[in-house]
């Protein structure tokens, strides 16, 4: 039976058993505070494409190459960046057509490391869910992946890795890891984004109000994003 696992953070899977990319099909990954939704965010504002790196200096790089550059480190915008990572400022009148570097401390390595489970990897966010659970449903092993904090777990991380499953399983049946069980029972006691974890305190502390409840918002928009390991585009169906 196919089956759907929950990496609690980008080092778990590692940890776990012998999880490799023979084991996977596709990959999901979430950074829901705030990188995977403001990358969902440009793509739907008409952004052509987001490239993730690991490092400042690399973006700063591909800043000169005529990317828009973006990112946070500690939450907030880096020296000499046009953008930092509040999904509000990938509006469309800043992103449209425009090719997006971003770096962030944890969401942008997660994708990276993405690049080790599977050769598909999609985006996914409280915003984009049910385009993006429609579209995993045509793959048979799916790791979804958390950012999580810093090699720690994220509660809202852990909340949308619930609810995709929940969908999933509507769709069709998946054998479901204990990780994927705990990340369900969390969404199925809740019912509804609750963002109150360590991150979000840290956003709201440092001025993001908006963007804790902006990330929170379901559905706002249909795209669907997929990092080939290179880049992050809308992926046309
Ligand atoms: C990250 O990648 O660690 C986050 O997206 C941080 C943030 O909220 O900007």
């Amino acid at each position: 039976m196919s089956l759907l696992i929950v990496s609690f953070s980008p080092d778990f899977l590692m940890n776990n058993r012998e999880n490799s990319r023979s084991n996977f099909d596709a990959c999901v990954v979430i950074d829901v505070l705030r990188a995977t939704s403001t990358i969902v965010t440009a793509l739907s504002n008409g952004a052509s494409e987001v490239l993730p790196v690991l490092n400042l200096e690399d973006a700063i790089e591909f800043g000169k190459m005529g990317y828009l550059i973006g990112g946070e480190r500690g939450g907030i915008k880096p020296l000499g960046f046009a953008l930092g990572n509040s999904p509000a400022e990938y509006c469309t009148d800043i992103v449209k057509d425009r090719k997006i570097c971003l770096t962030t401390t944890n969401g942008t390595r997660a994708l990276i490391n993405a690049r080790k489970y599977a050769n598909d990897i999609y985006v996914a966010s409280f915003l984009n869910l049910s385009s993006t659970v429609e579209r995993l449903s045509v793959y048979d092993n799916i790791a979804i992946i958390c950012a999580g904090n810093d090699g720690d777990v994220s509660y809202e991380d852990t909340q949308l890795a619930g609810f995709i499953i929940e969908k999933l399983c509507v769709i069709r049946s998946y054998a479901l890891s204990d990780s994927a069980l705990i990340a369900l029972g969390l969404w199925q006691e809740l019912g509804e984004p609750r963002f109150v974890g360590s991150h979000a305190k840290k956003l709201i502390e440092l001025g993001f109000e908006k963007d804790v409840e902006y990330c929170s918002s379901i559905d706002v928009n249909s795209i669907v994003a997929l990092y080939d390991g290179k880049v992050i585009r809308k992926f046309q169906g």
